[in-house]
């Protein structure tokens, strides 16, 4: 495995391995690696001739200071991690190698003052106004300008992304679509703890309580999954906001349920329609987000 901190090394060796006819295959992470993670490598690795795992905490997609200090940065067992499953090239630059100061002091407002868009017209739709977007405006650009930027850089065939953050894969595709980069993108199950709690970088912030207490998020969303069949979209949402309410160190952020494929807010589930169960809340200061697909 080679550890590449420098663009333009990365880019030698791709092209290199390119040449010779390898197709490359794109994990961008950044880093806290768990069980997830390391999923999207070995699918990566059964699908391609070579895969990259980027691990770069990318400042842009923050816009909460204190959780971009907080992120958790591991860069040695991430590594150790990686080598155990054979991943065969981690990318990971400086901030300054990804992004000019004057990039960095742009606070990222709208989606066309962005250089990552290159002059091409993106148009995200709802799919960046919903949810996530609306509980943390710029993090969606943020998102879009470092995948852009990466996929420049790493030219993948294919490049992998964890379910768990639904709207995340929505706004990838979409980008990719509008863009016209050639790379499949390939969205992957959730990984879950064994008590169903959705593996992230984020759980290892949680205490010791309120780890005891997080299984509550899954075991409310399973619930809402059982019971979507037999119950309106109001009272879904209700039960859900309950649950969670019950709890006095969880805070909720949103319970939506949204068509799966618009992320459109739905009111009543028709037949045939694939719905997604999206939650985000607080539990204690950490921030931990979940979803199950309806239908
Ligand atoms: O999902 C993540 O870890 C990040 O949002 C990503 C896609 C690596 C971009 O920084």
């Amino acid at each position: 495995m080679i550890v590449y901190n420098r663009i333009q090394e990365l880019k030698k060796h791709l092209n290199i391995a390119r040449s010779q006819g390898k197709t490359i295959g794109f994990v961008p992470t950044m880093g806290a690696l768990h069980a997830g993670h390391i999923a999207l490598v070995q699918k990566s690795k059964a699908e391609n001739d070579i895969t990259v795992c980027s691990i770069f905490v990318n400042p842009t997609q923050f816009n909460d200071l204190s959780d971009l200090e907080k992120y958790p940065r591991t860069l040695e067992n991430d590594s150790r991690l990686l080598e155990a499953v054979d991943c065969d090239l981690i990318f990971a630059p400086e901030v300054l190698e990804m992004y000019t100061e004057a990039e960095l002091a742009l606070k990222l407002k709208k989606v066309e003052d962005l250089a990552w868009t290159e002059g091409k017209t993106i148009d995200f739709g709802i799919l960046d106004k919903v949810m996530e977007g609306a509980h943390r405006p710029g993090h969606f650009n943020g998102v879009a300008q470092v995948v852009s930027k990466l996929f420049r850089i790493v030219e993948p065939h294919k490049a992998y992304f964890g379910q768990k953050d639904f709207q995340q894969l929505a706004i990838i595709r979409s980008m990719t679509k509008q863009l016209g980069m050639p790379i499949e993108i390939i969205g992957c199950p959730i990984v879950r703890e064994s008590d169903g709690l959705a593996m992230s970088s984020r759980n290892v912030r949680l205490t010791e309580k309120e780890r005891a207490l997080a299984p509550l998020i899954y075991k409310t969303l399973y619930a809402v999954q059982q019971n979507a069949s037999k119950s309106s979209i109001v009272e879904l949402k209700a039960f859900a906001e309950n649950e969670i309410k019950k709890e006095a160190s969880m805070s909720l952020e949103y319970f939506e349920i949204s068509d799966a494929n618009t992320l459109e807010p739905i009111h009543e589930l028709k037949s045939q329609q694939t719905a997604v169960a999206c939650i985000a809340l607080k539990l204690g200061a950490v921030r931990l987000i979940d979803n199950v697909v309806i239908g």
